[in-house]
């Protein structure tokens, strides 16, 4: 088992909390005993889960942030208000997310797939990076973990493509979210390598095709058909869970970092997601897109 729990209510920060596999990490989190601080942004589903997940057990500590994480200011608001809640965190789940039905310029003029999937999670990690150092600083070696619920769409994308890295001049749907979770994988592994020194793993995990979720309903017209035909293999949103919280506290995933995973095993990503230069590169590249939004980090680089 994860150590950290021992000593104190452990802590997660799930994002999308508010629905299907982010709603049922949230869940079995619960269930087992840790205070669970999740991320949505629909109010209706947020007050809805926060109700349900409250309701799992007579201690339940759960409570529920509002935000558009495609929106930067957001992303580091939402830190602000988790910082302000809480003095650890032990898990970070960055699972928000999903494919759009168009192309939606966002306020601070970035593409809302990139920007819902990647930069806001990564502006809410870089954030946070202060509080889960200062928990791993405190909890054994590989207890505090950073998760990303990827895809196994990422397969389809060939490599992030630093001349229109956010899809704008020749969108797709499907092109900017294959792209997108091929980010998440990235991300992971470059958080991998530089929080080594902190004893704080991250892992990338692919849920499967997930039916039960709200996932479809956001999604255009071509991946609602695709996912249609997908049924024989689709999974409950519970079931897609277990990975996610397999690797939030098995002892197992504490002791390597930046891996993906499928059905709590390890998988190999496609070769574009294991390319250590282009993980750098996005590091960077967010980094400046942070900053056009008026976002700087204090983490240490
Ligand atoms: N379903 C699948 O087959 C499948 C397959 C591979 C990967 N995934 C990934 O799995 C993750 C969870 O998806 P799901 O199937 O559980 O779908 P879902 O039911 O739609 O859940 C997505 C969650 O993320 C939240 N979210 C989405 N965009 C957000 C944003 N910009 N800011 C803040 N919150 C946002 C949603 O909030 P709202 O309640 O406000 O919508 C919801 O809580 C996503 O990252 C998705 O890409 C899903």
């Amino acid at each position: 088992m994860n150590t950290a729990p021992q000593t104190r209510v452990a802590v997660a920060v799930v994002t999308g909390a508010s629905s299907g596999i982010g709603k049922s990490v949230a869940k079995a989190l619960v269930m087992r005993g840790w205070r669970v601080i999740g991320v949505g942004r629909d109010a209706a589903r947020c007050a809805a889960a926060a109700a349900e997940l409250r309701a799992l057990t007579a201690d339940a500590q759960v409570e529920m942030i509002r935000a558009d994480l495609s929106l930067l200011s957001e992303a580091a608001r939402a830190a602000r208000d988790i910082a302000a809640r809480s003095d650890r965190i032990d898990v970070l789940v960055n699972n928000a997310g999903g494919v759009g039905k168009q192309l939606v310029m966002t306020a601070e003029g970035n593409e809302a797939t990139f920007a819902g999937n990647h930069l806001g999670p990564f502006v809410l990690t870089r954030c946070l990076l202060p509080l889960l150092r200062k928990t791993a600083a405190v909890s054994a070696p590989g207890a505090v973990r950073i998760l990303a619920t990827s895809s196994e769409g990422h397969r389809y994308c060939p490599g992030m493509d630093w001349d229109d890295l956010q899809h704008t001049r020749n969108f797709t749907t499907g092109g900017a979210y294959t792209s997108a979770k091929l980010a998440n994988v990235l991300f992971t592994i470059e958080l991998a390598k530089r929080l080594a020194g902190d004893g704080i793993v991250a892992h990338a995990m692919e849920p499967g095709v997930v039916l039960d979720s709200n996932f479809v309903n956001h999604a255009d017209d071509s991946m609602q058909r695709y996912m249609a035909t997908q049924d024989d293999r689709a999974v409950s949103s519970d079931d897609a869970a277990k990975t996610l919280v397999y690797l939030a506290t098995a002892e197992e995933p504490g002791h390597g970092s930046g891996g993906y995973y499928r059905e709590c095993q390890p998988l190999a990503a496609a070769a574009p997601a294991l390319d250590a230069a282009a993980a750098a590169r996005l590091w960077r590249e967010s980094e400046t897109l942070a900053a056009r939004a008026g976002i700087a980090f204090t983490d240490p680089e």
